[in-house]
């Protein structure tokens, strides 16, 4: 959830520091601070809100030294203010942390009967000051820092400086990600690639409980047995991780803008890798299929069962990782399992995939950051080749998804011999007609105006409504999670034929129902619940293809025409209007679009 940077050199280290904080920015925006060693001694500045607070404080008192750690939060224990910004500090260590340390509450006991004064709410400060505990003349700083370590529960990525220490950051991690890059001159620490990759010739990812020694012109290694071990270097590929807005506004409209190509990217790279010698995964020899996942990808997951279902004839079950992980639910011999997450860090999708390894399931993910916790402990990954995704809300990496997950449910209807009917009306050009439909909606003016101008009905809301049957319920509901997280307008999406049983006592004169419909076997009655909605003063906003908009021109208030698809393909280009819509939105009532508040990009906490 937060991001930690460090860099060791041989020349001031501040405004490296700082560019490796904004690369990392979009994991947690509550406050950010840095610590450098400065002639031997520990100094250091923090600020409550965005990364520009903390470079004002720096320009009105800078710091020096040529090595230093960074950290920009996400606050989980205490609030996001000054005392609670990181580095924390004792006389004699300062740490960056990413994660929960679970115990903290004991830890602060003992310290604290032990004379330990915290200056903060963090559950990190406990750790300063258990490493100085263990910190003697005669132990490698490195391994009793993995000592003091073996006290803590719970996840961490650590950038750890000692006073005195001037030529080097102790690095390690269990449970949240972290890497060392190396450029010729210096070397990094870093929560994510995309943040090194900006400076980094060459990374190593760390495993485990690894503890490293990170110097400018080397690095030393041991694993969680203290023993001494190297780990691969990987050249960096520097185009695949440029992040910038390249003339857009946001990264946010940037990444809609971005999905042809990335869906183009995502069918043209679709085959699986495996770090495992495990032969991939038969849909024939499976009876049911687990899918997994949160947020934007769980509902991909609700996307790809109506897929999986109807074409290769194979029942899934989704799940929020949340609650499947506890659930502990029953798994078959040799099920199959599947598992979603752009960043691949996600914790409670990861403990899900383990669970699911833990009762000897066939473990598949769809990832989008390379060499990510997931992608590197399943049995089989497919990677969405959309590039970085920066901006908060997720757009490009979702119709990634969907992508790959298309593919899968091609491949599971060739292996079941199912589908046949189905998959001769989509014909063989079905990816190609998606790409040019989507290419079409995001380069005709015209559209987009008509979606800026239509997200004016959400202009004095305070809630509003998104319907949706079949596949397009999925969509709906993204819609309003889309809606909810960049304009902060309280929005539900609905399986449109639920709507009675319940929700539709939400409506009044003038609330704003989006239904989103394409013009399928499904929109007659999906129009009967639209009328149902209007009949009781909803605004209501159709997002359908032509022919759905004629049908309905007597029925809806506004309007937003998309491109005609087949039905099983729509989710693609619906998910373009409910995008933009929400992106239209959040513009005209100014909010903060690429990092909304109390948000932050990768979930790596429960
Ligand atoms: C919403 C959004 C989140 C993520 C969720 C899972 O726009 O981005 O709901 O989809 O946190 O993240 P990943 O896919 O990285 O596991």
């Amino acid at each position: 959830m937060c991001g930690i940077f460090g860099v060791v050199n041989d020349k001031a280290a501040t405004e490296t520091l700082l560019k490796g904080l904004s690369a990392l920015e979009y994991r947690g925006y509550d406050s950010a601070g840095i610590a450098t060693l400065t002639e031997g001694e520990l100094d250091c500045r923090r600020a409550p809100g965005k990364l520009i607070n903390l470079e004002q404080v720096i320009e009105a008192l800078p710091l020096e030294g040529q090595t230093g750690i960074a950290h920009t939060r996400w606050a989980t224990h205490g609030q996001p203010n000054e005392a609670n910004a990181h580095p924390h500090l004792s006389l004699n260590v300062a740490v960056v942390h990413n994660g929960i340390i679970e115990n903290a509450d004991e830890l602060r006991e003992v310290l604290s009967a032990s004379g330990v004064c915290f200056l903060s709410d963090t559950d990190t400060e406990v750790l300063p000051h258990l490493i100085a505990n263990y910190l003697s003349a005669e132990v490698c700083p490195a391994l009793a820092i993995q000592t003091a370590l073996r006290e803590v529960k719970g996840s961490f990525a650590l950038g750890i400086l000692i006073k005195g220490m001037e030529d080097q950051i102790i690095a390690t991690r269990r449970g949240s990600p972290l890497v060392v890059g190396f450029n010729s001159e210096s070397a990094f620490i870093a929560s994510d690639m995309v943040a090194a990759s900006g400076m980094a010739d060459e990374i190593l990812y760390l495993e485990e409980d690894d503890i490293a020694i990170v110097k400018a012109h080397d690095v030393v290694i041991y694993d969680a047995q203290g023993e001494l071990v190297e780990r691969k270097k990987v050249t960096v590929d520097h185009d695949q991780f440029v992040a910038t807005k390249e003339g857009y506004d946001h990264y946010m409209l940037k990444e809609i803008h971005e999905q042809p190509n990335a869906l183009q990217r995502t069918w043209n790279g679709f085959s699986s890798t495996s770090l495992n010698q495990i032969e991939e995964i038969d849909f024939a020899n499976i009876d049911r299929l687990q899918i997994v996942a949160c947020g934007t990808s769980f509902y991909a997951g609700l996307v790809a069962k109506y897929w999986f279902e109807r074409m290769a004839d194979l029942i899934v079950e989704v799940d929020l990782a949340s609650e499947f992980r506890y659930r502990e639910p029953p798994m078959p011999k040799k099920g199959g399992c599947l598992f979603i997450s752009q960043s691949g860090e996600t914790a409670d999708t990861l403990a899900a995939l383990r669970f699911a390894q833990s009762k000897h399931q066939y473990c598949l993910s769809v990832v989008n950051v390379p060499n990510s916790s997931i992608a590197r402990e399943s049995d089989y990954v497919y990677r969405t080749l959309c590039g970085p995704e920066i901006g908060v809300a997720s757009t490009k990496a979702f119709t990634s998804q969907l992508a790959v997950l298309f593919g899968l449910v091609k491949k599971a209807a060739a292996e079941r011999q199912a589908g046949k009917g189905i998959l001769s009306e989509l014909g063989k050009h079905s990816e190609g007609d998606v790409i040019s439909r989507v290419r079409s909606a995001l380069m005709n003016d015209e559209k987009r105006h008509a979606i800026e101008r239509a997200a004016r009905i959400f202009e004095n809301a305070t809630s509003a409504i998104f319907l949706g049957r079949g596949q397009c319920y999925p969509i709906a509901l993204e819609g309003a999670l889309k809606l909810k997280e960049i304009s902060y307008i309280h929005a539900e999406g609905y399986a449109a034929g639920e709507l009675k049983h319940g929700p539709i006592a939400l409506i009044d004169e003038g609330m704003p129902v989006v239904v989103v419909a394409p013009y399928d076997r499904l929109f007659e009655k999906v129009v009967s619940n639209l009328q149902e909605v209007r009949a009781r003063g909803a605004k209501v906003l159709l997002i359908s293809d032509k022919l759905g908009c004629e049908m309905c021109k007597d029925y809806a208030d506004q309007f937003i025409e998309m491109p005609t698809l087949h039905e099983v393909l729509a989710p693609f280009i619906y998910s373009i209007a409910v995008q933009l819509l929400a992106y239209y939105t959040a513009v005209q009532r100014g909010k903060d679009v690429d990092q909304p508040r109390n948000l932050a990009k990768s979930v790596t906490v429960e």
